[in-house]
């Protein structure tokens, strides 16, 4: 199967802000766009994304889930970054437009159509490094994908980084390029150096999240998990897991985590601890590894719960369990 996110439907919809409003969106090949070299979010940065599915049911109707947070998500980044505000009502019919002119494609469980709205500054304006873009380009992206998690036994290793930060703190809920760029060093040598899938961020002992997944501890029948701040992304996956958490009648605690507190109850036989994201679902850790030190998680295996609240949520996607909290949206 190819590379997640390496596939892509031929057309995807656009739409360009002048100055004054949103031209009106259209379909458009998909392979290439055209900017100035002086494009503003080609040298400050000023870009952002988003990450979304839709699902296949068994009766062939095609759900979108959680379209309403990730625009409000996206409208959010674009106003943080001071580009210019999204008008969310276009981008979901944006969204809609593609996703049902390639119905046809979206795989079935488990795998999905990934969908791709992307924000940017287009001002040809190479001395604005301190001034907005007053121009911009949306658009909405297509990406058929498979199951990203293959299952099985697999779990993963986190090294826990205390000393270094994903990005700078007030940039954490947005969800941008730059983030993504400031955590790529670290994480290669991590992977490199002791053979880690993704570092966890811990700045001054504080668990936050990993470079695109958030991190949530199981311990027995309690989910614990940062309290939201603006130093890590309000992640819709863990949004949607705590809710399911909450239903099946776990406890869940949202408040801050530190590395002591995870050591310690990572060491207890049941413990679990998992990575949540659109595209990873619930990904299940398995190892720890901090100051040369590795720690096992529970066992070091998968988590029972783990795999219960995967299942749970991906029973709601896929048309399987009721959508008691009005999730998905049809096309
Ligand atoms: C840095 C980061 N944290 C958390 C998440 C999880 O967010 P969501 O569940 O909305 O996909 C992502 C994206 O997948 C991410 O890139």
């Amino acid at each position: 199967m190819a590379a997640f996110g390496t596939v892509f439907m031929p057309e995807m919809s656009i739409s360009w802000f002048d100055g004054e409003g949103w031209s009106t969106a259209e379909r458009v090949a998909s392979d290439s766009i055209q900017l100035h070299p002086g494009a503003h979010v080609l040298h400050y940065s000023s870009t952002c994304f988003e990450g979304l599915k839709a699902f296949r049911h068994q009766d062939g109707s095609i759900k979108i889930f959680r379209m309403d947070r990730n625009i409000a998500r996206f409208a959010q980044s674009s106003e943080l970054l001071s580009l210019p505000a999204i008008d969310p009502a276009q981008t979901e019919a944006m969204i809609l437009d593609i996703v049902k002119h390639f119905a046809a494609d979206v795989p079935e469980p488990p795998g999905s159509m990934y969908i791709r709205p992307t924000h940017f500054g287009t001002e040809p304006a190479i001395g604005k490094a301190a001034a907005p873009s007053l121009t911009s380009c949306q658009y909405i992206l297509l990406s058929p994908v498979g199951d990203y998690f293959s299952g099985g036994d697999t779990t993963l290793r986190l090294l826990l980084d205390d000393t270094g930060m994903r990005c700078a703190p007030h940039m954490g809920m947005i969800k941008s390029g730059g983030n993504y760029a400031s955590a790529l060093n670290p994480i290669l040598e991590a992977k490199k150096e002791l053979q880690a899938d993704q570092v966890l961020f811990c700045p001054g002992g504080d668990v936050q999240e990993t470079g695109a997944a958030n991190f949530l501890l199981i311990d027995g029948d309690e989910v614990i998990t940062k309290a939201l701040d603006e130093s890590f992304l309000h992640g819709v996956t863990r949004d949607s897991i705590l809710t399911i958490a909450k239903d099946l009648g776990m406890k869940v605690s949202e408040r801050q985590l530190t590395v002591d507190e995870l050591l310690e109850r990572a060491a207890k036989p049941g413990c679990e601890a998992a990575l949540s994201g659109t595209a990873a679902v619930l990904t299940p850790v398995g190892t720890l590894i901090h100051k040369g030190q590795e720690y096992k998680v529970g066992n070091g295996g998968v988590g029972e719960t783990t795999v219960k609240l995967r299942q749970a949520l991906n029973a709601i996607q896929w048309g399987q369990a009721e959508d008691k909290h009005g999730w998905l949206t049809s096309i």
